[in-house]
């Protein structure tokens, strides 16, 4: 990804440009000259910021959204994007004092092309901006996301799987899982996986029964018949996806079971704890979550991260503009 960005650097707002772990990725990224950070905040305390924390962030751009020299114009394009909830130019003002929103439109009107943000914003507060002003992409009806997992195997070569929703879609629909799976087999594809995709569940082709069930066995099949090309099973069990002697028994010839990388969870509760499952016990490192669907890439931080996470998040973030 890095090499993507020294053939075509591009720019990244962050939205919390005094907290020191931005500082921290935004120094080490203005080193190596790939990706141009924009960082929002008022200049002194930004410059400030980063003195007392001992970074050097010469050459970044600080754009304080008090005295930005476009904001007339971002609030007549923000008023024309938010019309139909009737928002008003006052409205739009206070709205765009906030570092999410102002650097949301950063994006929209061209001044950046990507933004990572969410060190101490919630998920709901970094994305939100994101859905109502870059929009999904026309061919999408939903944003969601993905995991991307990776752990060192012991032949040398990583191990990288992508796991999805687990962060945005709380309940999907079977038509939302045919849309997340096909995403995240292309967001996938991105980070060298050939994806075959699972789609995950308490039962294995029809060995259990229930609602869930019949929802991802349904949806695996509506992904077969949309994507031809892209090997898909479900529903499965976790330990028919990836073991292939598990896989034997209880799948019979399937070009997936067994060799499964790319898990699509029924639901947000089974995403967002299988991923973390897979990176407290697993030994996976835990890249994401990268949201899918976007008309441009924003992504969100855990507040917990550190500053090699942002770091990290900011190259994926960036390259995938
Ligand atoms: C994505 C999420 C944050 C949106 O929350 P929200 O802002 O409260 O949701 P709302 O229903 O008020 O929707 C806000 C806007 O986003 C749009 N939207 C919501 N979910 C969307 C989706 N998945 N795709 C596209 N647009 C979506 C809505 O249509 C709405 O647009 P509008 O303002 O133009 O009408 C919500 O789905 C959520 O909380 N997900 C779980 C997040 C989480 O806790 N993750 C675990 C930790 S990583």
């Amino acid at each position: 990804m890095i090499d993507i960005l020294k053939k075509d650097p591009k720019k990244i707002v962050f939205t919390e440009g005094t907290d020191a772990r931005i500082l921290e990725a935004a120094s080490r990224l203005l080193a190596s000259n790939f990706l141009h950070p924009i960082l929002i905040g008022n200049a002194q305390e930004v410059e400030a910021a980063a003195e007392e924390c001992g970074y050097n962030i010469r050459g970044a751009e600080v754009i304080d959204p008090l005295h930005y020299e476009r904001m007339e114009e971002m609030i007549d394009l923000f008023c024309e994007l938010r019309k139909s909830k009737g928002v008003t130019r006052e409205e739009a003002k206070k709205t765009l004092a906030q570092a999410n929103y102002f650097g949301t439109m950063l994006v929209k009107m061209g001044e950046a092309d990507s933004l990572l943000g969410g060190a101490t914003y919630s998920t709901a507060d970094t994305v939100r901006p994101a859905l109502q002003l870059i929009k999904t992409k026309p061919q999408n009806n939903i944003v969601s996301s993905c995991f991307i997992l990776v752990r060192p195997s012991a032949t040398g070569e990583n191990e990288v799987l992508a796991m999805a929703d687990c962060a945005i879609n709380i309940k999907p629909t079977e038509d939302e899982l045919v849309e997340i799976a096909g995403e995240t087999a292309e967001c996938a594809k991105l980070f060298g996986i050939d994806p075959k995709v699972a789609f995950l569940s308490y039962s294995t082709l029809g060995s259990g029964k229930g609602e869930d069930v019949d929802k991802m066995r349904n949806a695996a099949q509506k992904t077969k018949d949309k994507y031809p090309g892209l090997p898909v099973e479900g529903e499965i069990q976790f330990d028919a996806a990836v073991s292939p002697r598990v896989a034997r028994t209880k799948c019979g010839d399937s070009e997936v079971a067994g060799h499964a990388n790319t898990f699509i969870f029924p639901d947000i509760n089974a995403g967002n704890i299988g991923y973390k499952i897979a990176q407290r016990l697993g030994n996976f490192e835990a890249y994401g979550p990268i949201l899918l669907g976007l008309n441009a890439p924003v992504n969100d931080l855990s507040r917990g991260c550190n500053a090699i996470e942002v770091y990290s998040m900011a190259i994926i973030t960036a390259a995938l503009a």
